[in-house]
């Protein structure tokens, strides 16, 4: 597998091979690495681009531990250097509506879309809110698990965890709903060859 920061990986090359790596090196990822892969994430697509999603890094020794508990004692947690724990706040997202319109837009175009926003949103439980925001949450984890790889770091999403538990170690309000825990390091594990359905099994032509 393609060591780290050698060049940085095509497309392609990150698609063909990233795998679920559950045994990391204990080396830290320097904070600019994190940032430029979070940053360059972070131009992954939502819908009516509301960007509901939020991310914790999660680096502290203890802290992951106590999260890997909350993740069924899945080891990866607190072998990985670092952890993203990707959620989503609809709350945070609808309160602040106006940031995510183009400046190109007159004051009075972000007022009036912020209240057509906001209404279309009204009466919806936080529940639908959260399972909404969670769903987009999972655009983000892809382009971050293909960002990581192709900058030679690997990952594992996952979708193995206690919610209630994590929110409450990371000081999140409970009614935000949580994507996925990407624990991220340097790969100590080849991970397994891809099985994968093929073309025919999944694509139909019309
Ligand atoms: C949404 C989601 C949740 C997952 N949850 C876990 C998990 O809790 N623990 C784990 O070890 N792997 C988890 N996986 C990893 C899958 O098992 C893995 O992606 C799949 O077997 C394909 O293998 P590959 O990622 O190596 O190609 C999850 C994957 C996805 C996409």
């Amino acid at each position: 597998m393609e060591a780290v920061s050698e060049r940085i990986l095509s497309v392609k090359e990150a698609v063909l091979t990233r795998r679920s790596i559950r045994k990391f090196k204990p080396e830290p990822i320097p904070k600019e690495k994190l940032e430029e892969i979070l940053a360059l994430a972070l131009k992954a697509p939502s819908s009516n681009n509301l960007q509901p999603w939020r991310v914790v890094v999660v680096q502290d020794p203890e802290l992951k531990e106590r999260l890997r508990e909350a993740a069924n004692n899945q080891a990866q947690v607190s072998s990985a250097p670092a952890v993203l724990v990707v959620y989503s706040d609809m709350k945070d997202t609808l309160e602040r509506v106006e940031e995510i319109f183009h400046p190109g837009f007159s004051e009075e175009q972000k007022q009036t879309r912020a209240a057509n926003m906001r209404k279309a949103w009204e009466g919806k439980s936080d529940e639908e809110r959260e399972n909404w925001g969670k769903a987009q949450g999972f655009i983000l984890l892809g382009f971050l698990m293909l960002m990581a790889r192709s900058f030679g770091y690997d990952t594992v999403p996952m979708g193995g965890f206690n919610a209630a538990r994590v929110k409450e170690l990371l000081g999140l309000p409970s009614y935000v709903a949580i994507t996925a825990l990407l624990p991220i390091g340097i790969a100590d594990e080849a991970g397994h060859e891809h099985h994968r359905h093929n073309l025919e099994r999944v694509v139909q032509w019309r």
